[in-house]
């Protein structure tokens, strides 16, 4: 079966919900046959990236960039992913106060190197998330998970 890894820093409420909404849509029997495995962003190995047939990443915009977890993840998994996940979906949720436009952009940076493919626009959420903010963290979740199940291309 095609497996989605969720990769995810959720240091508050916010970050859960926005988790919650995305995991609950790409679990939903609509999306077909995948599985959903979540993980959170400092524990993720390359094995679990290897393993997986596309990626939903999450994090909060911390200090103008990613959250250090988040930098850790790609730090641990990059060269050993480098050859072998290439062209696979990707898609991402940002949760930040006032600016994510850093996070954003360095996230974009390493995983252009990766040479995934993203398959959504990144979601940005600022402040407490709103009711259409969850419905559009579900739908991410859903889609990507469709693309990791080769159900849309
Ligand atoms: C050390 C630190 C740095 C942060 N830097 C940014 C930032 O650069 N841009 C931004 O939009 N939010 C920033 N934030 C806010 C976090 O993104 C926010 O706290 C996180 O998404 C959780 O949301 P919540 O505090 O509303 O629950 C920062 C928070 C902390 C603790």
């Amino acid at each position: 079966m095609s497996r989605l890894l969720i990769v995810h820093h959720t240091p508050s409420p916010a970050l859960h919900a926005l988790l919650d909404s995305a995991r609950s849509g790409a679990t939903d029997p609509a999306v077909g046959p995948v599985e959903v495995v979540v993980k959170a962003a400092l524990t993720a190995t390359a094995s679990d990236v290897l393993e997986a047939d596309g990626y939903l990443l999450g994090t909060p915009a911390n200090l103008g960039s990613m959250a250090g977890a988040l930098k850790h993840f790609f730090d641990t998994i990059y060269y050993p992913c480098l050859e072998d996940t290439v062209g696979r979906p990707w898609s991402m949720y940002v949760h930040g106060n006032d600016d994510t436009a850093g996070a954003i952009r360095d996230v974009e940076r390493i995983v252009t190197g990766l040479r995934w493919a993203k398959v959504q626009p990144i979601l940005t959420v600022t402040g407490s998330p709103t009711r259409a903010d969850l419905e559009a963290a579900w739908e991410l979740g859903a889609a990507t998970a469709a693309f990791a199940a080769g159900e849309l291309t």
